[in-house]
């Protein structure tokens, strides 16, 4: 969600007084904070974020968040992700809990398919509003019973719940990091992981719905423990259920943290990670780099990283400067697997 279409959100509702005047209960799904918020009285505001740098944002200006959407909402607003069929599950769930009346108020960029979200908002609620600026849409549209689109809303929620990966044994959910498929450059470092690395108190670092830890579970019984680590909260929902499966006794942890941010102590005997090297939709070579350095702050002394990273990402230096030593143990079809001792 682009920083513009927030401030063309808000400049909408400036434009549109009456919909916020009218609102006494406010539901923001994947909110972000905006000081266009302080227009709604705290009681009747519901946040919900699960991706924590930007709950910790939210936090940081004295909002708190909410685990669950409300029952009923007079207003909700909600700015679609990259993820299509994410986007349109929260906006299903913002059309289920508008009580009649209510707006539903949807801003993304253009390129971001402001369009096409028009459209579905319309084929959900009904023919609305709609304003563009800055390479931006807001659309709007009020529910009313005669063009709400139940069987629509059933169908979206349906798609957007938890669901099996076909053809694996994993469980996922819409929008979280690759969650139609198995990474492949995850399989490869798999593939390339020495079972001896694999012993005592270990970590999956941006653990996503699981499959690294699961697969190091299988691989050697000899792991005591695992913390799984993400800043996305659906993530470690889905990656809870699919270490149950395999693993109902592991000793598992599941922290929903900032790894760029978080301070750790030299704790584990191995790490594995698929570090990311997006932040929102932009490359960040520098987050990847911050993972690999919160790694070795975390590994005790002789503890190992097990990495795998595109090819082109070029990470040798960051592995140089922390750690005693590292190899490369495999360059196939576009990644690199590194092992790197603390
Ligand atoms: C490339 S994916 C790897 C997922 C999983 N380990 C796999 O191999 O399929 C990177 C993961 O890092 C998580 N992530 C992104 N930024 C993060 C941050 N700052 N702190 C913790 N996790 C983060 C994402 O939610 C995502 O699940």
């Amino acid at each position: 969600m682009s920083s513009r279409a927030v401030e063309v959100l808000f400049r909408y509702l400036e434009l549109h007084p009456e919909i916020s005047a009218q609102a006494s209960s406010v539901f923001i799904p994947r909110a972000r904070f905006h000081s266009g918020l302080e227009q709604f009285p705290r009681p009747g505001l519901c946040l919900m974020q699960s991706f924590r740098p930007n709950a910790a944002h939210l936090e940081r200006h004295g909002y708190s968040l909410a685990a669950n959407a409300p029952a009923s909402a007079d207003l909700v607003l909600f700015l679609p992700t990259k993820q299509k069929l994410e986007s349109l599950y929260w906006m299903a769930r913002s059309a289920a809990v508008l009580r009649p009346g209510g707006h539903l108020v949807v801003a993304a960029e253009v390129q971001l398919g402001a369009k096409s979200y028009r459209k579905e908002l319309f084929s959900l609620l009904g023919e609305g509003d709609s304003w563009s600026k800055d390479h931006c849409v807001v659309s709007s549209a009020v529910k009313n019973e005669s063009s709400f689109n139940q069987s629509y809303v059933t169908e979206l929620l349906t798609q957007g719940g938890i669901r099996p990966i076909e053809g694996t044994s994993y469980k996922t959910q819409v929008g979280l990091y690759g969650w139609d498929k198995i990474d492949q450059g995850s399989r490869l470092l798999i593939t390339h992981l020495p079972a001896a690395d694999l012993h005592g108190n270990g970590a999956d670092f941006g653990c996503g719905y699981g499959y690294l830890a699961v697969e190091a579970l299988k691989k050697a019984p000899a792991i005591s423990a695992m913390s799984m680590i993400d800043a996305e909260s659906l993530a470690l929902e889905a990656c809870r259920l699919n270490i149950e499966a395999i693993s109902p006794k592991a000793r598992c942890s599941y922290l929903w943290s900032d790894i760029s941010a978080s301070s750790f102590e030299q704790q584990y005997d191995f790490i594995l990670m698929n570090p990311p090297h997006h932040n929102d939709r932009l490359q960040d070579f520098e987050l990847g780099r911050r993972f690999i350095a919160q790694a070795h702050a975390a590994l005790k002394p002789g503890g190992v990283l097990n990495l795998v990273v595109n090819d082109f990402l070029p990470y040798e230096e960051v592995l140089q400067k922390h750690f005693a030593a590292f190899q490369l143990l495999a360059n196939e079809s576009g990644f690199k697997v590194l092992r790197a001792v603390a």
